[in-house]
């Protein structure tokens, strides 16, 4: 059984295969074209933390597909009274067709994917956000940049610069990552994408200056520095984090052409600027959008995936 948990478990062929399809039926969306290829499939959408992207881009993208979305918040499910994670695993998944979750720890998510049925997706951990790569993969594309990028990296450590190390070292590009001391990527993460990179040829390089890692880079993004569950040290968050804002003084650095990427929500005057951030408005506001795209292309992937296997076994 194929999950999607980390983009660490696909070759660089089934990570294009995702996006090729999600940029299929992207084009059928725009149509107003909506195939049925998950038609009366049921995806079980568990939310231990907040969401406006992927709650509307998972629910509104099962409907588009012929399905539906059952939002679950953890505070109304026994879940969140004590409901072992196991139990709920193989319960849920005796019932519906797939299942996102959103959740703290990546080992949850792994727990859950060990006791389910079906396909399980990673909507958000503390170490890993590959959908919300996915779209930003497919962002890239959509405004030219896929060819032999350099992407800059500014900020925290987090899910969302594990999840680009993961698309950087298995796809081949070049990705610089600047974070402040103290907040550097987790190094068992590094040590696995360092692995993938010596196969795939990707240049990976961390450092702790801004500049250094924008300078004429092609596409350069970065992230909240306080992450959902991060809340009681944003003080000190922010003092660490001084130098850190993607402004219109940083990105003087990067290609003129350079794309800015913001997964959102997006806090201006911390991570990014109010100006650099509407300069850039076009390219991410597509971003949120391409939510809904590609993680179409990762439900129809799972499912075909799915498919073949109970073929094989019948
Ligand atoms: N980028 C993202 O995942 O947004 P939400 O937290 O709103 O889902
Ligand atoms: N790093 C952020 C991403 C939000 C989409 C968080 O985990 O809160």
């Amino acid at each position: 059984m194929r999950h999607f948990l980390t983009l660490a478990d696909f070759t660089k062929e089934e990570i294009l295969e995702m996006i090729a399809l999600a940029q299929k039926i992207k084009t059928q969306t725009k149509q107003r074209k909506f195939v049925p290829y998950l038609e009366k499939q049921a995806l079980g959408m568990i939310f231990e933390k907040s969401s406006t992207r992927t709650r509307v881009s998972f629910e509104t993208g099962i409907y588009q597909l012929g399905g539906t979305g059952l939002f679950l918040s953890s505070s109304d499910m026994q879940l969140g009274r004590g409901e072992p994670l196991k139990d709920t695993s193989r319960v849920i998944s005796r019932m519906v067709d797939m299942v996102m979750i959103r959740t703290f720890e990546q080992s949850k998510l792994e727990e859950f994917a060990k006791y389910s049925k079906v396909p399980v997706i990673n909507g958000l951990t503390d170490s890993y956000h590959p959908v919300q790569l996915m779209a930003d993969y497919l962002t890239m594309i959509e405004f030219g940049k896929e060819k032999n990028p350099v992407v800059a990296y500014v900020g925290d450590g987090n899910n969302m610069t594990h999840s680009w190390l993961m698309l950087a070292t298995k796809l081949g590009f070049e990705l610089r990552v600047a974070t402040p001391k103290g907040y550097e990527c987790d190094a068992s993460i590094v040590a696995e994408a360092m692995a993938f990179a010596k196969k795939s040829g990707a240049k990976i390089t961390f450092g702790n200056d801004p500049v250094e890692a924008v300078k004429g880079c092609d596409v350069v993004t970065t992230d909240t520095w306080v992450s959902m569950g991060q809340e009681d040290e944003k003080e000190i968050r922010v003092k660490a984090f001084d130098g850190y804002i993607v402004d219109e003084k940083l990105m003087g650095y990067a290609k003129s052409d350079a794309i800015f990427l913001h997964c959102l929500p997006a806090y201006r005057g911390y991570e990014v600027s109010e100006e650099t951030f509407e300069k850039h408005a076009e390219v991410i506001f597509a971003e949120a959008e391409n939510r809904l795209h590609a993680q179409k292309g990762v439900m129809v992937w799972l499912d075909a995936k799915r498919n073949e296997e109970l073929r094989v076994k019948s």
